[in-house]
């Protein structure tokens, strides 16, 4: 990769009013945790989009919490990266700042960073079936199947599967701060899954320079203005201290 691109890249960041970012679990690979698309991703040959339904949840849910419980309990050995870290440590020097982050992981939490929406949930908050109370979960391995200690109804984690709706608070500050922003980076998303697919395309229309970090090509590479090739937990860094 030519130190030009890297270097403008970093100007543009360290210049920028309003930097918005969008992150996919690309970044938390660095950390050890497994992508969804790639070959690391299957359970016991099931796709994630065999697993992150309510349909699928309906059918099967002791198969469906056997998968989280799987995931609950790799994540809870993994530790923010270098990446997470710059990310969490740019939000006080930046004047508008906002993470918009895909992972359920809650690495982005534990670097620090607040100024947050996690648009497709938390792993570790659960939700009751029937009378929707939603409270932090760290147990691990979980008892399968786990029930609401308040209505006795079954949980279910607290993610947005596959045919649900984005919670309507994040879609507004998701879609307020695309338009605001001088930049957007987008790192370690393979830019599939939507309405996140569509955030740099919005971005770009009102105006941002959109810079994307990631190992591969994308759908979205075309669109950036800049594409940087490389592990997160190397390039975000070198992104984000260019100020410093
Ligand atoms: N550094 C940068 N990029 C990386 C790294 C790395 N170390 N490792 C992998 N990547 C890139 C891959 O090239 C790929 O483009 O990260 C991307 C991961 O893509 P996916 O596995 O599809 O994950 P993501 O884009 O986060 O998935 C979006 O889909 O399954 C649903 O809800 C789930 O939030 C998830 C959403």
């Amino acid at each position: 990769m030519s130190p030009d691109l890297l270097n403008d890249a970093r100007s543009r960041l360290a210049s920028a009013r309003a930097v918005t970012v969008l992150t996919g679990v690309g970044i938390s690979a660095d950390s050890g945790v497994p992508t969804f698309r790639g070959t690391d991703g299957l359970w016991r040959n099931y796709r994630a989009e065999d697993l992150a339904t309510p349909e699928a949840f309906k059918r099967d849910p002791r198969l469906v919490w056997e998968w989280y419980s799987w995931r609950r309990e790799l994540i809870a050995t993994k530790q923010p990266n270098d990446a997470h870290r710059a990310i969490a440590s740019v939000e006080s020097r930046v004047n508008d700042f906002w993470l918009i982050t895909q992972n359920v992981d809650g690495l982005h939490r534990a670097a620090g960073s607040r100024k947050l929406s996690e648009i497709h949930g938390n792993i570790w908050m659960v939700r009751c079936t029937g009378c929707g109370t939603m409270t932090e979960n760290y147990q691990v391995p979980l008892p399968l199947l786990p029930y609401c200690g308040q209505c006795g109804e079954l949980l279910r984690p607290h993610i947005v599967w596959f045919g649900e709706s984005l919670q309507e608070e994040d879609l507004t500050r998701c879609a307020n701060q695309l338009q605001a922003c001088d930049v957007l980076l987008v790192i370690g998303t393979s830019g599939v899954v939507y309405p996140a697919a569509g955030f740099a395309a919005i971005a770009k229309e009102a105006g941002a320079c959109v810079i994307e970090v990631n190992l591969d090509p994308t759908p979205q590479s075309d669109l950036a203005d800049i594409a940087l090739r490389g592990r997160a937990k190397e390039l975000v860094p070198l992104l984000l201290q260019a100020g410093e």
